[in-house]
């Protein structure tokens, strides 16, 4: 009898512990980036890290009120197998964020990069037909899946070279031309109505061709009744791109009326020449007057979103990856470098003050 009691005694409280996991979790944390803004500061985050680093998670919990899965949700992770649709990854991702009150922001249905073997055998095999069959499935099957829990998708990545104003030559411009843009666009709104639909790019808040090639073919888009409601900006930027540049990119973006979202944001230092161990060290360790410049290109950057685009296009602000210790660029670009606003150790470093300054300061 006395084991019974002690059985039970042992069964309430665990079940006690466990609410007190999950009451810690679904907490939010006061005063990080995101209570400092009137419109959403994001990360981009790996689900598994996130489950397996609490220093991680309670940062990313404290700053950032919206999220982008920096990998999870990609077609290479959920399209990767033939005939078989791998949403663990992005169903943990968005369970994270509901528990968390943290919007979601779906990256990225329609990419050149990484695209699964076996999509294109299928592409070579069956022609045009079966590539635009299975792009409407694809988007069709996750878009209505996560139907108003993903606020917004980045619908098409990186449809323009790296430099210039030219359409990239990809996997689906070879089998549907530049249609696959509306199609992608028409494809997701039919699914979720509500959702936001951008277009992402990166450089092109500093290559003013690429930059003009991608307003074209919004104004195309919008002329033709493409459900396009969004534009993002990479902004991986480096620290010698010129703030004047970006103020004219901006105000232009501005007029465009669409919603405008810095999606991926870093600052680097080092030079590279945009392609994988592309990286040049020009500097090899990290100075104070360096921090301190970052801290106010950083801070320049928010002013600049803050003063050229409308208040009602504010998306807002996502980091890629939230400290020097993971940073892709690091992996890509094959050199050291310091590109976000938390250290090695996830300490906020000067660059996350000088944000944070960017975001409280009265513009004029
Ligand atoms: O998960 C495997 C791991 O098991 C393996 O040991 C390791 C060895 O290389 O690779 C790991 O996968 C890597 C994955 O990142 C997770 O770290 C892939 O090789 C690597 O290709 C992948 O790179 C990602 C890249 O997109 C390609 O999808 C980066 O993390 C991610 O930051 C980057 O993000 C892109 C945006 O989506 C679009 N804009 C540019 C941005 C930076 O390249």
């Amino acid at each position: 009898m006395q084991s019974t009691y002690i059985f039970l005694l042992f069964l309430f409280l665990i079940s006690i512990c466990a609410n007190c996991n999950i009451a810690r979790e679904s907490t939010p944390i006061a005063q990080g980036l995101k209570d400092y803004a009137d419109f959403p500061i994001g990360n981009s985050i790996s689900i598994r890290k996130i489950i397996e680093d609490e220093k991680y998670r309670t940062m990313i919990k404290q700053n950032f009120n919206s999220i982008t899965s920096g990998n999870d949700m990609k077609m290479y992770t959920i399209g990767r197998e033939e005939g078989k649709y791998n949403w663990e990854k992005a169903d943990e991702t968005l369970a994270f964020c509901e528990r968390n009150n943290q919007r979601i922001f779906g990256h990225t249905l329609v990419w050149h990069l990484g695209l699964p073997k076996w999509i294109q055998n299928n592409g070579k095999e069956h022609g045009a037909d079966w590539v635009d069959e299975y792009l409407e499935t694809y988007i069709t099957k996750v878009v209505s899946r996560y139907k108003g829990k993903v606020a917004a998708w980045d619908v098409v990545n990186e449809a323009f070279e790296t430099a210039g104003g030219n359409y990239r030559e990809t996997f689906w411009y070879q089998y549907l031309g530049k249609e696959y843009i509306a199609k992608a666009f028409r494809y997701a709104h039919a699914a979720d109505p509500e959702a936001e639909l951008f277009y992402n790019d990166f450089n092109i808040e500093r290559d003013t061709a690429k930059f003009l090639g991608v307003l074209k073919m919004i104004e195309e888009l919008k002329s033709e009744g493409v459900p396009i409601t969004g534009l993002g900006f990479q902004m991986h930027l480096r620290m010698d791109i010129p703030d004047e540049v970006i103020a004219y990119t901006l105000k232009k973006a501005g007029e465009t009326g669409l919603k405008i979202h810095f999606s991926e944001l870093d600052i680097i230092f080092n030079r590279h020449d945009d392609t994988k161990d592309g990286g040049e060290q020009v500097y090899k360790e990290l100075t104070k007057e360096m921090e301190q410049a970052q801290a106010e290109k950083y801070k320049n950057l928010v002013l600049m979103y803050r003063k050229y685009i409308p208040k009602n296009q504010q998306y807002g602000i996502t980091f890629w990856g939230c400290n020097d210790r993971d940073t892709w660029i690091k992996r890509f670009f094959g050199i050291e470098d310091w590109p976000t606003v938390f250290d090695e150790n996830l300490n906020p470093k000067r660059a996350y003050y000088g944000f944070m300054e960017g975001l409280k300061e009265k513009i004029r």
